[in-house]
């Protein structure tokens, strides 16, 4: 049988989806600058142990961490094993840790010295193995405060290290930019260096399993797509509490906020998966461009939208999980008389046809009552009550996808009461990921790193995504930038935040359902 023009093109991108779980990991040297920063140390090194302990990376790979502070590649490699075994969630295999390590090397250098970026150059064809095509895959992974990422782009394009003698990739971390114009300088220094498909942008929310699986759920479920919108659904609630503070991160929130380090990327790419439209196939730009056209669909608030339906919030001292902790104005190198906001809640409009008129809360903060993400779907009540006394209130089906700390799709519905005449029972129907799998559910950086080393930019974001996610909330910074308010703390630490928050779903008669 011949097939038509769009079933060849779905067979060839379900070949490419297929393919690209089935590519094996050719050799690579991974360029970390900041290599024996924080995060190199919580969150790179173990992953990389992990999947060359699963054999993912059995054809060879090295690991250059550039940087200070001066140090010989033992050194370097003694100070990552023991970070490993510091913030490895599980105790490694000595004998597995010893031979990842023989794989790691340091090049002492200020970012900004020329003469390193020679030796870099000379250093990598030393440590690299060729793959099989003969070529030497580099990836640039940059570690560093994003104040740091355009000088040394600047300087890996000087000196031919972008499209020159390796196959590179760049790792970018969030936040890009401090908002849309300054992402968009970031991007043409990048783009000035790499190609779009050469950069990698992180927001490890996007590989976190249950966020992955929301895609899954939505569309591969009949009968929940059939019930995905306005019609159907009356509000949606996201939570993104957290239970620590800034930890030692005083002098990044200070010039961050809520706002930039949370709502821009890691919330918004929630809404994004809850409110987008069927991709056309399962591959990276079909589902960035249906997340890109949700952000472009969310209403831009102005300056009275923003007082009306935004709420900030900054912790004073309280308690968390019965130990007394400080203020944010507490913590270090954070100034006494801080107004930058630790918390944030808005009410934000998707205006496309599915979501006209569903308001979608959201609400996010540092040292809250306790560390949850979860997503719920309210739907709509039954039009008139048959069941129990007509006072009383009628409970909404309700699907929640807790992403964290435990990972699970639930669904709240009305049962009778066993013994009773009419009386209603609310019970929750459970998806449980540990229960049901058995297993630990994939650290995300683990998954992105692997990623990124087989050239699946699928979880990455795309710089159209970034620059609409900032058109969202540049006007909230900017507003509330100009007002300054003063009552700051405005929240204990242990709370849900402050009451203008639940004031916020209050007045629309509607209650936050994660608690
Ligand atoms: C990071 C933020 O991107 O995400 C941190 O910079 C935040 O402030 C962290 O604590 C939360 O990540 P997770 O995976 O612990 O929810």
């Amino acid at each position: 049988m011949i097939k038509a023009g769009p079933e060849i093109e779905r067979d060839l991108l379900k070949k490419c989806v297929v393919d690209l779980k089935e590519v094996r990991t050719e050799p690579f040297t991974m360029c970390i600058f900041g290599g024996a920063g924080d995060l190199s140390r919580r969150k790179l090194m173990p992953g990389l142990l992990h999947l060359f302990g699963s054999g993912e990376l059995a054809n060879g790979f090295s690991i250059l961490s550039i940087g200070m502070p001066e140090m010989t590649d033992n050194q370097y490699r003694s100070q990552i094993a023991d970070g490993i075994r510091q913030f490895d969630e599980t105790p490694p295999d000595e004998q597995k840790l010893e031979d990842f390590s023989s794989h790691l090397y340091c090049l002492p250098a200020r970012f900004e010295e020329d003469l390193k970026y020679k030796e870099l150059c000379q250093r990598v064809e030393d440590i690299s193995i060729p793959d099989s095509q003969g070529r030497i895959n580099v990836i640039f992974y940059m570690a560093v405060p994003a104040a740091a990422v355009p000088g040394i782009v600047g300087k890996l394009k000087k000196y031919n290290l972008c499209k020159g003698p390796f196959n590179a990739k760049i790792i970018v971390e969030k936040p890009f930019g401090h908002d849309r114009q300054s992402a968009r300088e970031l991007n043409h220094i990048l783009i000035d260096a790499f190609d779009e498909c050469q950069i990698y942008r992180i927001d490890h929310y996007l590989s976190k399993e249950p966020v992955q699986n929301i895609l899954f759920f939505r569309f591969s479920n009949f009968i929940f797509e059939q019930i995905w919108n306005r019609n159907y659904v009356d509000n949606v609630q996201i939570t993104v509490a957290e239970d620590i503070g800034i930890e030692h991160r005083g002098a990044f929130y200070e010039q961050t906020g809520v706002v930039r380090d949370i709502v821009q990327n890691h919330m918004l790419q929630l809404l994004g998966l809850i409110a987008m439209e069927p991709p056309v196939g399962f591959s990276a730009d079909y589902v960035r461009d249906e997340k890109t056209k949700v952000f472009n669909s969310i209403r831009i608030m102005d300056a009275y939208h923003v007082d009306r339906f935004t709420v900030r919030g900054q912790y004073g001292p309280g308690h968390v999980n019965g130990q007394s902790v400080p203020g944010y104005r507490q913590e270090k190198n954070v100034a006494p008389i801080s107004l930058q906001p630790t918390f944030f809640a808005a009410k934000f409009n998707v205006d496309n046809l599915r979501w006209a008129g569903v308001p979608f809360y959201v609400r996010t903060g540092k040292r809250m009552a306790k560390r949850i993400t979860e997503i719920c779907i309210q739907f709509k009540q039954l039009p008139l009550r048959m069941f129990g006394k007509p006072s009383d209130a009628l409970e909404p089906n309700i699907l929640v996808f807790t992403v964290q700390p435990d990972e699970k799709i639930s669904l709240r519905f009305c049962v009778k009461y066993p013994y009773s005449v009419d009386e209603l029972y609310l019970v929750n129907m459970v998806f449980d990921y540990r229960d049901m799998f058995k297993m630990k559910v994939p650290d995300p950086y683990e998954r992105l790193l692997l990623d990124c080393v087989k050239g699946d930019l699928s979880l990455f974001v795309r710089q159209d995504s970034v620059e609409a996610m900032w058109e969202v909330v540049d006007p909230i910074i900017s507003r509330w930038e100009n007002i300054a308010l003063k009552d700051f703390p405005n929240y204990a630490a242990g709370s849900w935040g402050p009451l203008e928050a639940q004031a916020l779903v209050e007045s629309d008669e509607r209650q936050w359902i994660t608690r």
